[in-house]
């Protein structure tokens, strides 16, 4: 534990709000729950008299703050009907697949963004409570679109930055959204808004040219005199952690097991995601299918381990997908499996991040098919443990990850067959292909790592200057649009 610790009840330079505290509750008391953000952060927040404000994952009362590794940790209580319809309900059924292109229909409901209101408004109390004077404040994500403009009416002291971790979505779509302007004047809170990439970016700023009285020019949005920088700053990996990780002789020992457990002679093909609809696992279990129909690939020369790490277990559309998930597993593994052998090998639990980097150092290709996806961090975790440059990623274009991850195997995950016919092709690669091209995706992974991202991030919202009074514009200046 670092000796600067935040003593309890000090201001913080530096706040954190998400929706998430970086901490999660095990059997013996609070753990930090792995990810790059949070290890991305924490250094700057241990320097910096951070503060973390966020939820705690369970639905309670009051739950007083504390230390944890050497982080201030100021929980936001949310009652049960908070954690429905605000996080479950607005959150993931109405912002979550309307900002993934529509791939589930978005659902509208006013007794949805009632509850958004409010607990964007209570994380805003909470965070101007914890904020020292002129402190930094990041905020995180689209359950908090809210809060920079709630907290710039606070404390026009502050400086605010909001990043977006998924899509910001093209004008046709969000334009649905009945609570459009309300968003878009909540994000204006914010002194830099971030988004993965410069096509979330440039969505944003013709949105507010389009529904708001301000005006943006470039990358700079002019707000009642206030200038609102908007940018992408794409977010990565902590390249070196993963790197190590592959090198230990344990996770190489594992990885060895792993290849033996599943047959020395078999193409190992590999899918980590989130059991969740916009990532495409349906769609690469369909591919699989059509492969092995076409009879020129069988079970003894190729097999799919799939993890999916439960996720939002009680939202219909996961239920869903999940079903749909097993139900194509069980096909495809009944049609084509033999005893002792099966093409598909399913794992619904997360992995801890040691046992995954295994995986990753185990597996031949990387099926990594998104519909639609604001980074995807699993594409570069994946080049990362590759240290002998083997080893193709499958990618789909419709990842933030493919704007970078140039020299990967795009596909198309809609395109059933094409997708079918680009991961034989996978298969298929010689050496030297796959090294020319692991090469230079590893160089890119490690070029720009997670820490990288949070310094240009912090970079840039140092240099923007505070709102002042004129600041408050945005949030006092509602509008005549449904709430
Ligand atoms: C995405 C979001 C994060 C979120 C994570 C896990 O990556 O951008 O904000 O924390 O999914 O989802 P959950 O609903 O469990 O927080």
């Amino acid at each position: 534990m670092s000796d600067e610790v935040q003593i309890k009840g000090e201001q913080g330079e530096l706040v954190v709000v998400a929706n998430r505290l970086p901490v999660h509750r095990t059997d013996s008391g609070w753990e930090t729950s792995p990810g790059g953000l949070v290890s991305a952060l924490m250094p700057i927040l241990q320097r910096r008299r951070g503060v973390w404000v966020g939820w705690a994952g369970t639905a309670t009362s009051e739950l007083a703050a504390f230390t944890h590794d050497g982080l201030y940790n100021v929980p936001v209580p949310l009652s049960e009907e908070e954690v429905r319809d605000y996080y479950e309900g607005f959150s993931n059924s109405t912002l979550w697949p309307l900002y993934h292109d529509a791939c589930q229909q978005p659902q509208f409901h006013r007794h949805w963004w009632r509850p958004y209101v409010a607990v964007n408004e209570r994380f805003a109390e909470i965070a101007a409570r914890e904020a020292a004077p002129g402190a930094n404040v990041l905020v995180q994500d689209y359950h908090l679109q809210l809060v920079p403009g709630m907290l710039r009416q606070a404390r026009p002291d502050l400086r605010i930055g909001f990043f977006l971790h998924i899509p910001f979505p093209p004008v046709e779509l969000f334009a649905q959204l009945p609570w459009r302007q309300r968003i878009l004047e909540g994000l204006l809170g914010a002194d830099v808004v971030g988004f993965q990439s410069r096509n979330g970016a440039q969505n944003f700023i013709r949105l507010v040219n389009r529904y708001t009285q301000y005006r943006g020019v470039g990358s700079s949005i002019d707000v009642a005199g206030r200038p609102v920088q908007v940018r992408e700053f794409p977010i990565s990996i902590d390249y070196t952690n993963i790197d190590r990780l592959a090198a230990d002789p344990a996770t190489i020992q594992r990885a060895a097991e792993i290849r033996a457990e599943l047959g020395e002679n078999r193409t190992v093909m590999l899918g980590v995601d989130r059991l969740d609809y916009t990532k495409g696992i349906d769609q690469r279990l369909r591919a699989l299918h059509e492969i092995l129909r076409a009879g020129r690939h069988t079970v003894r020369d190729l097999v799919l381990v799939q993890v999916s790490v439960p996720s939002r277990e009680k939202v219909d559309e996961y239920i869903e997908i999940r079903e749909r998930i097993e139900t194509l597993v069980g096909h495809i593994n009944g049609e084509f499996g033999d005893v002792g052998k099966m093409p598909v090998h399913y794992l619904r639990r997360s992995l801890p991040l040691e046992e995954l980097v295994a995986y990753y150092v185990a597996a031949d290709v990387m099926l990594v098919t998104p519909l639609r996806d604001g980074m995807n961090l699993v594409a570069k975790e994946y080049c990362a443990s590759r240290r002998d440059d083997t080893g193709v990623l499958v990618l789909s274009e419709f990842t933030g990850s493919a704007n970078e991850l140039e020299r990967a195997v795009l596909v198309n995950p809609h395109d059933i067959d094409g997708m079918a016919a680009t991961i034989e092709r996978a298969i298929a690669m010689p050496r030297a292909e796959q090294v020319r091209r692991m090469r230079s995706l590893r160089q890119r992974v490690r070029r720009r790592t997670v820490y990288d991202w949070a310094d240009d991030f912090t970079a840039v919202l140092a240099a923007a200057g505070t709102g002042g009074p004129a600041g408050g514009a945005v949030a006092a200046k509602t509008t005549g649009e449904k709430r």
